[in-house]
């Protein structure tokens, strides 16, 4: 066993960005909170951990191969870097449009890779993109990244907090602390300024209360926001003085306060990981 100190030397914090489910704005969450850490001064790193779908390339707008070391530590990756952010993805090392056909342990140790073989250099964050679900993936994957914590990301309905619900009690099982609950698609904002709660409303309120884990923040539905995911250029970076925007330098903000405060009473954390 190796200690999760060990397995990233350099690396301050550790957060995976999940949820139960697919399509509820993993993605988009992890981008536009890298992108905000990074603007608030931190260094800061993401490792897209969906290695049968890999969203960052394209959410980063960016394309092509990472560089390979040639002196010093020879033969390692270099992370791709934009808007402030150093990125890895298994999406840089793959063909346009071909799928990763792998059995799982093979995802696991290209995922391994991304943490012993790439030069990450110093970090204050370095976030996790998690792929969907809490299957036996997802679960050797919460073992064997060094985490600090996780943030788990809901929609309000019910289908999708039952899934985001799981989610928590997995990273309590292999005791990774949940950080914080954010919602997503809350509600739309029409032009006239009222709301409407398209899925429900109060979900990752509710979910928050009843695991006595902070609600980080409620995202709406934005059209922008998906137009940032398409075209590469993150909404707190596209459009940074939006209400959206302006609420994702928010949970930033607070998430910087959050793991301080859990680092200052991090002795009931566990520093070991699972070697798979
Ligand atoms: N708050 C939002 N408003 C509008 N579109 C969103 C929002 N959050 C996510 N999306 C869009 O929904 C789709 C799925 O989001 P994504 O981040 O890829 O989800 P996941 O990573 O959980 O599968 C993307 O097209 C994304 O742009
Ligand atoms: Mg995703």
């Amino acid at each position: 066993m190796k200690k999760k100190s060990e397995v990233l030397p350099g690396i301050k914090n550790t957060i995976a960005v999940a949820s139960g489910k697919g399509g509820v704005g993993k993605s988009t969450v992890a981008v536009n909170l890298a992108v905000a850490l990074a603007k608030e001064g931190a260094n800061v790193g993401l490792i897209d951990a969906d290695i049968y779908g890999p969203s960052i390339p394209l959410m980063f707008g960016l394309k092509g191969k990472p560089g390979v070391t040639m002196a010093g530590e020879k033969n390692k990756l270099v992370p791709m870097e934009k808007y402030g952010v150093k990125v890895m993805s298994i999406g840089f090392l793959m063909e346009e449009g071909t799928a990763v056909v792998w059995r799982g342990p093979m995802a696991s140790s290209a995922l391994k890779q991304f943490m012993s073989d790439v030069v990450w250099g110093k970090l204050d964050y370095l976030l996790f993109d998690m792929p969907p679900g809490t299957g036996d993936i997802q679960l050797t994957l919460s073992q064997t990244i060094p985490l600090t914590g996780a943030i788990i990301v809901t929609t309000p309905q019910e289908i999708s907090l039952t899934d985001a619900r799981k989610g928590y009690v997995m990273f309590q099982k292999v005791n990774v602390p949940t950080i914080g609950i954010i919602e997503n698609m809350s509600y739309y904002q029409t032009p006239e300024g009222s709301r409407e709660y398209i899925f429900g409303k109060g979900g990752g309120r509710k979910m928050s209360e009843e695991f006595k884990v902070k609600l980080l923040g409620e995202i709406p539905i934005n059209t922008n926001i998906r137009i940032g995911g398409d075209e590469g250029i993150p909404l707190v970076i596209g459009k940074p003085d939006s209400d959206e925007a302006v609420i994702f330098t928010k949970i930033s903000k607070d998430l910087i306060k959050e793991i301080n405060l859990m680092n200052t009473n991090t002795s009931n954390v566990s520093d070991v990981v699972i070697e798979i």
